[in-house]
């Protein structure tokens, strides 16, 4: 169905944390590909609390496709999410310095991630911070929607103004357009604005809301165990609403870029325009 990016512009609202449960929560097999090179995998230290080796990541994907290609290598590099059948990890390489190697494989693995959709399954893309020069924008191009996750606050919006805008004239210039790019909007800010604010500064859309929710944030973010209530928390059902709401954008822009009569006017259009 789709490939979908999270980043943010800066601060930390929550990127990763949210493209986990996300993925976590699909309705749908899915490939989680942690691809923020700013330094080493936050998932490996969160969820898997540096218990489980790092032998398969983007860093070992990258040697590998050396000898190969990544179609071949991408599955063996691939961990099995635990908890959550169907759900696979490609982590960050465990240093900035071995990041840095990986964005040599970003082409070839963009095109390898869009085809997945063929065999059923969907892939969600920690992009980190877009305002950096690691944003990996092979995969950001490709995506069928860009999720930026920001505050609402004055400095949070104020940092998010320009690099939205950047970010909107990027997608129309070098992939299917602005409107691919939607707003997650992280609450719990000091003297947030209101989602119609937020909408009007940052001219985007707003997919969802996520309530501050230390506890169950903490679950995917530091491998805390969930409680018995998690599964139906605040926080959860606001994933899953931005999870829905993203399918549902996806699934209209398809429309509207595969429907020929936007491009070839119908002979009873041309006429009513005479
Ligand atoms: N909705 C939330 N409510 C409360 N805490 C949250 C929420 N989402 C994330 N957090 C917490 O915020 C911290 C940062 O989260 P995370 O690492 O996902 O941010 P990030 O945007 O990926 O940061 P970075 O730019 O450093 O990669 C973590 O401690 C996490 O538990
Ligand atoms: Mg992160």
């Amino acid at each position: 169905m789709a490939l979908i990016t999270l980043c943010s512009i800066k601060g930390a609202p929550g990127v990763t944390t949210t493209a986990l449960a996300m993925t976590m929560t699909w309705p749908r097999p899915a490939l989680l590909v942690e691809a923020d090179s700013s330094g080493g995998s936050a998932i490996m230290a969160g969820l898997f609390r540096g218990q489980v080796s790092q032998e398969r990541s983007l860093l070992s994907l990258t040697m590998a496709a050396a000898h190969s290609s990544v179609e071949e290598v991408l599955w063996s590099q691939c961990l099995q999410l635990p908890g959550a059948e169907g759900k696979t990890l490609l982590s960050a390489a465990p240093t900035f310095a071995q990041a840095q190697l990986t964005k040599r494989v970003w082409v070839e693995l963009a095109d390898v991630l869009t085809g997945l959709d063929r065999g059923g399954v969907d892939v969600i893309v920690d992009a980190g911070r877009y305002a950096t020069t690691n944003a990996p924008l092979p995969l950001i191009e490709r995506s069928d929607a860009v999720m930026v996750l920001t505050g609402a606050g004055l400095p949070a919006l104020h940092a998010a103004r320009g690099s939205v805008a950047h970010l909107q004239q990027h997608l129309e210039t070098h992939a299917t357009g602005a409107d691919a790019l939607a707003l997650i909007v992280r609450e719990g800010d000091y003297d947030a604005y209101a989602r119609a604010q937020v909408v009007s500064t940052l001219r985007a859309p707003v997919l969802a809301t996520l309530p501050q929710a230390t506890n169950d944030a903490a679950v995917y973010s530091h491998g805390r165990r969930p409680d018995r209530r998690h599964d139906h928390s605040d926080y959860l059902r606001s994933v899953r609403r931005a999870g829905a709401n993203a399918r549902e954008l996806i699934e209209s822009r398809r429309a509207r870029l595969t429907r020929p009569e936007e491009q070839y006017p119908t002979d009873r259009e041309e006429n009513s325009r005479v």
